[in-house]
């Protein structure tokens, strides 16, 4: 049996009509508005309140409010908002409930800074760990991918906002990334790079999609037709709004060709309100043509804040003004183009309640000039159980990759802890870039630690090396903080506090951002300070906050090592409750820990970080785990990987196929395991599920994600899981067909506590 994936749904149906008509309400506002109104509403305006990362003004007319767009993953940027853990922390929870109660959570926090649509989730894929926003990133694989951002983004839009997935598509790392084109196979885009797109548009219906930086196959996003109009609305159906990602339009007639509905910001950097280029807004005020050209200042400001590859376009106006009018005026570009783009916009600000909207919180009733009501729910910043959730996401996305007997800390066996590095004295609230957030206030370790340890434990706190030189889209690099000692930190300091202490707990950091990419070795000379540490203390616990996988030489000089990722405001605390066994470290790698940079598959110049601007992603589908299984690479912690305090035994797997699996509507499945925490502590265990396929037709990965669940289970009970497989899981996409296909032969299913520790297979013959 070879078949079609999607069953009836044969290559090239156009789903939803890409056509749809605009609703009778926003048919008729289309009706009134003027071609000048109309311009306005298809890119950015300046933000009345100054608190948008992107603004499209209101027609007071016509009661159309004004729609604020605001960043982003990890906390509402430009108030001070709850600073939640990294995305990256949230996927190592492989916990779709807690990804939803994120995204609701989140939402409320948007709703009270009166913010419409959040620029949220990122969803590319982790394909090279050197990626500066991995952090902001959920995994390198697109089901557990997909698996969180539906629910986060359901989440976000029960609450009334919405979500606009983002960068999409295939803007996979931070060098150069407003210029290199990323060179894919069409069967890898299918397979890695779009399902998570996919899935936000069928299965969430999000309101919004963001047209990245980069360039695929030679075409920038935002002037993608493939991807923007015949993918995304012909064949998936979206009837959202596309929005540019700032300042990446290149050429404004052609986005508009292309399916780009807005275009962000919408002007040049020194014109847009943003706290953080309150200088330009000062430069602004120079007359042109001053002592100094303005755009050379602008460029001298901006330059820090662009950390290695600044944008060539933020000095730029937008590209759907001045040149979407000649273009208007050439015939090239119609009014009937902009009703199409306005009608997606105001589709979205009809269903979510916009249009009917009178303005609260913070923006005033005359700057949105719409309705009476706002039938949208009312938000809370900084609520208890917001607190709670940053406190339970960290906790939950914790890894404990290594343990040999020395956690959980007990503080009634303990006289003294060391509490060692760089930032050992703060909490690790976020990486760089536009995900930053003003926490309303952090938890620092030593408080957490104490805390949790109780009084009678002395903790002393060595920072060792300097700090880590962060770059900062929005603050000074350096934050005031209480000085911890007299004279600068030293190492050896560091190694006395840790051999007059119990154990030692090293916290060291990377300091991944937006707009660079980051080194595979953790920076500065904090390898340094480990193995001293680990050489003077009777036992060393690593606690890495880092945005993925680093270099590890000092693996076998410590007895446990804890990837905590980046844990947001309530980082102390959390890292605490699981250094002390208050829970159970939850967490899985949701990307393969390689020993090396050079074992990951992106491994020649030519793949990373590209030649000539172009990006050759020739490994195809063998990205991460798949390229580790395939090559018979070891990793130092392999995909899915994570220690419980608890044990877990797992029983017989087995599995079914549904009823009519054999035709052309099947095949579903279901894969049931039991489970027993047969240990004395409850905790939690994470039932991965991988496919081995047949493999005959094409090359295809030993094994691939295809489900998981995440379930507590008390001490001494058992429980037996069922994953429902879908259709798609069994298929490999194939170019000539243009469609998915399933293979005949033996399809194997592997039940196990990680991509390398399977515990339990069975299979299925199709086709025989
Ligand atoms: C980022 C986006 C972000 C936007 C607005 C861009 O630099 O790539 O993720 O939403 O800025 O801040």
């Amino acid at each position: 049996m070879t078949d079609t994936a999607d069953g009836q749904s044969e290559a090239g149906d156009a789903g939803t009509d890409p056509a749809t008509a605009p609703s009778e309400r926003v048919a008729s506002l289309l009706d009134e508005l003027t071609l000048g109104e109309k311009r306005v509403l298809i890119k950015g305006g300046i933000d009345p309140e100054g608190i948008a990362t992107g603004y499209v003004p209101p027609i007071e007319r016509l009661g159309i409010p004004g729609c604020s767009l605001v960043d982003g993953p990890m906390g509402i940027r430009a108030v001070t908002s709850t600073a939640f853990p990294a995305t990256v922390s949230l996927a190592a929870s492989w916990d779709p409930d807690l990804a939803r109660r994120f995204g609701e959570t989140i939402a409320s926090e948007a709703r009270a800074a009166d913010q419409d649509v959040l620029l949220a989730p990122g969803v590319n894929i982790a394909r090279v760990p050197q990626c500066g926003r991995n952090f902001e990133y959920y995994s390198e694989d697109p089901t557990l991918a997909s698996e969180l951002a539906v629910p986060m983004i359901e989440g976000v839009q029960s609450a009334g906002v919405m979500a606009c997935v983002k960068h999409y598509a295939a803007n996979n790392q931070e060098t150069d990334r407003h210029t290199t084109s990323a060179e894919i196979p069409e069967r890898a885009l299918r397979e890695l790079y779009l399902p998570a797109f996919e899935a936000a548009v069928t299965e969430a219906e999000v309101a919004s999609v963001m047209a990245a930086y980069n360039r695929i196959n030679g075409t920038h996003a935002t002037e993608h037709p493939r991807l923007l109009t015949e993918i995304l609305r012909e064949e998936w159906g979206f009837d959202g709004f596309t929005v540019s990602d700032w300042w990446a339009t290149t050429d404004g007639p052609a986005a508009v060709e292309a399916g780009l509905d807005l275009d962000m910001p919408g002007m040049p950097v020194y014109e847009w309100h943003e706290p953080d280029v309150k200088l330009l807004d000062v430069l602004d005020a120079l007359p042109d043509g001053a002592w100094f050209p303005k755009r050379r200042i602008a460029e001298l400001v901006t330059a820090p804040w662009q950390p290695e590859n600044p944008n060539p376009h933020v000095l730029e106006e937008s590209h759907f003004g001045s040149e979407l009018t000649a273009a208007i005026e050439a015939g090239r570009i119609t009014e009937a183009d902009l009703d199409r783009m306005i009608g997606r916009i105001l589709g979205q600000y009809e269903r979510f309640g916009l249009l009917d909207a009178s303005g609260t919180g913070g923006t005033a009733a005359s700057d949105r000039g719409a309705g009476d009501e706002d039938p949208r729910p009312a938000g809370v910043i900084d609520a208890d159980e917001h607190r709670d959730l940053a406190i339970e996401i960290a906790e939950r996305g914790t890894v404990l990759l290594e343990n040999d007997g020395v956690l959980p800390l007990d503080g009634d066996d303990l006289d003294s802890v060391a509490l060692i590095g760089p930032h050992a004295d703060e909490a690790k609230v976020g990486g760089g870039g536009s995900s930053e957030v003003d926490a309303v206030g952090t938890v620092a370790p030593p408080r957490g630690l104490r805390e949790c340890l109780g009084g009678d434990v002395d903790v002393t706190v060595e920072r060792g090396v300097d700090r880590i030189e962060m770059d900062s889209f929005t603050e000074s690099p350096f934050p005031d903080l209480p000085s911890i000692g007299g004279a600068g930190p030293s190492m050896a300091d560091a190694e006395r506090a840790a051999r007059e202490a119990d154990v030692a707990v090293v916290m060291v950091q990377d300091a991944a951002t937006e707009g660079a990419d980051r080194a595979f070795d953790l920076p500065d000379e904090q390898d340094d300070l480990i193995e001293r540490v680990a050489a003077a203390a009777e036992r060393t616990i690593v606690v890495l906050k880092t945005s993925g996988a680093v270099a590890m030489p000092w693996r076998e000089d410590v007895d446990a090592i804890l990837e905590a990722w980046y844990p947001g405001q309530a980082d102390g605390g959390a890292v605490a409750n699981v250094l002390c066994g208050n829970v159970d470290p939850t967490g899985r790698l949701p990307v393969t820990f390689g020993a090396a940079a050079e074992d990951y598959p992106a491994d020649t110049e030519e793949r990373y970080p590209g030649r000539d601007l172009e990006v050759d992603y020739s490994e195809g589908v063998f990205v991460g785990y798949r390229h580790f299984d395939d090559a018979d690479v070891e990793p130092l912690f392999p995909f899915g990987h994570g220690e419980s305090y608890a044990a877990f035994e797992y029983g017989d797997c087995n599995v079914s196929l549904a009823d009519g699996a054999s035709d052309a509507s099947g095949p579903t499945a279901t894969v049931s395991v039991s489970v027993e925490n047969a240990s004395e502590r409850d905790g939690w265990e994470v039932v991965q599920c991988y496919l081995a396929p047949p493999g005959d037709a094409v090359d295809r990965p030993p094994r691939a994600l295809v489900g998981f669940e995440t379930v507590p289970l008390e001490a001494g009970k058992s429980r037996t899981v069922e994953l429902e497989i879908d259709r798609r899981s069994f298929a490999y996409y194939d170019e000539d067909a243009a469609d998915w296909v399933i293979e005949d032969g033996e399809h194997t299913f592997h039940v196990g506590r990680s991509s390398r520790d399977l515990r339990g297979s069975a299979t299925v013959s199709l086709g025989e």
